[in-house]
């Protein structure tokens, strides 16, 4: 059984067509719908298509001017390339650790890490489960920071009832296979400030900033664009916009279903002392279970390992929750972090499971994985 799968269908091949037919394959009117469509279901008034939710991160932060001598505070339990995004600009990734029930950012623990060279908070909402972006708001006021909202696993996530997004300065949405809506690859970033669509809009393509003065020279088929900034090619294309676009038409079944399938799989793993399970309230209200990951409590990495081999061997995939990014060769070397460090991400790379969950699984499919997870527990 495999850990997710994405639900295509007729939709997604309709529009596919479409689009190869109209001869109109780079980024165009359906990029602009597909936009449109998360915009309006986050909230957002501007959205920009790009590349990957890596790609939204990387230009969140060239967008908001982080660089050399900058740091930007985040989790340390996430995907490498959150941390990877402000690198990128040559700005220093401060981590802070998560809390053991949410695996998103200890709000206890913000204070602690900023400095007089903090620039911007970038909270994750991991696993579809809302940050406790309160607390990260009010930080980020406080001492004058950006918050960006790293928003990969969150596509209709809520916090206290509202889409995340637009709650920091940028969100950063990815349509990677493992998220809920998918166009092969691809990422989204989203904003309310004009500004900020501005620059966005130009770092995606190319550093493109408008049209040069008529004064200069009348309009025609001669004129090209201005180019008055450093910018990069991370435009989508309209091909992986009309997979998006049919995937955002079945989103809220997607949706329904996921929790669904969160909410039985809670209720049948309700009770076993030896896992947590994933926080599916708290103040998110929103855990759209994007991922399903349980918690081995009281074993280590061993012991997680044991109980994964045990369901590889009866043909069940599943993964590690995700990264302690401190670990990883490339920030450990660089920052000099040793492995008491962040204890909570830690603990939570070394003894977290993620069960499949993917749309059209059937309660016989998720009896299986539950039978298979409580014999390995007795073992
Ligand atoms: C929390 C988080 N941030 C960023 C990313 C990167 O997304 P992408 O693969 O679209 O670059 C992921 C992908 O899994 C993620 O889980």
């Amino acid at each position: 059984m495999r850990l997710t799968a994405p639900a295509f269908d007729e939709t997604e091949h309709a529009l596919l067509r479409d689009c190869l037919a109209s001869g109109w394959v780079t980024q165009g009117p359906l990029t602009e719908r597909f936009e449109r469509l998360v915009a309006e279901r986050h909230h957002a008034r501007f959205a920009f298509a790009t590349t990957s939710c890596t790609a939204a991160l990387h230009l969140a932060m060239m967008a908001l001017e982080i660089g050399p001598g900058d740091e930007v505070i985040l989790p340390a339990f996430t995907w490498v390339t959150t941390a990877h995004a402000a690198e990128y600009v040559g700005a220093r990734p401060v981590f802070v650790d998560v809390t053991r029930d949410t695996f998103n950012i200890d709000p206890a623990l913000l204070q602690n890490a900023i400095t007089p060279r903090s620039r911007a908070i970038v909270a994750v909402h991991l696993f579809g489960l809302a940050a406790p972006m309160t607390e990260v708001l009010d930080t980020a006021r406080r001492h004058g920071l950006a918050a960006v909202e790293d928003a990969a696993c969150a596509i209709g996530t809520t916090y206290r009832g509202q889409p995340v997004g637009t709650f920091g300065d940028i969100g950063c949405f990815s349509f990677h296979p493992r998220k809920i809506v998918t166009t092969g690859e691809g990422g989204m970033a989203t904003t309310n400030h004009e500004d900020l669509a501005d620059r966005l809009r130009s770092l995606r393509n190319h550093g493109a900033t408008g049209l040069p003065p008529t004064a200069e020279e009348p309009h025609g088929p001669w004129t090209m664009a201005t180019f008055e900034r450093l910018g990069f090619n991370l435009r989508f294309s309209d091909i992986q916009a009309a997979v998006g676009i049919a995937q955002m038409g079945k989103l809220e079944r997607l949706l329904q279903e996921r929790r669904a399938r969160g909410e039985r799989y809670s209720a049948l793993l309700a009770g076993i002392q030896q896992l947590a399970l994933p926080d599916g309230t708290g103040d998110g209200d929103g855990h759209t279970y994007q991922s399903y990951v349980v918690r081995i409590v009281d074993g280590d990495r061993k012991r997680r390992n044991e109980i994964m081999r045990h369901l590889a061997d009866r043909d069940i995939e599943t993964r590690p929750g995700t990264h302690a990014v401190h670990r990883l060769g490339f920030y450990a070397k660089k920052y000099g972090y040793g492995p008491a460090d962040f204890p909570n991400a830690a603990l939570c790379e070394d003894t977290t499971i993620t069960l499949p969950i993917f749309p059209g699984m059937t309660d016989a499919d998720q009896d299986k994985v539950v039978a298979a997870l409580t014999a390995a527990l007795r073992r």
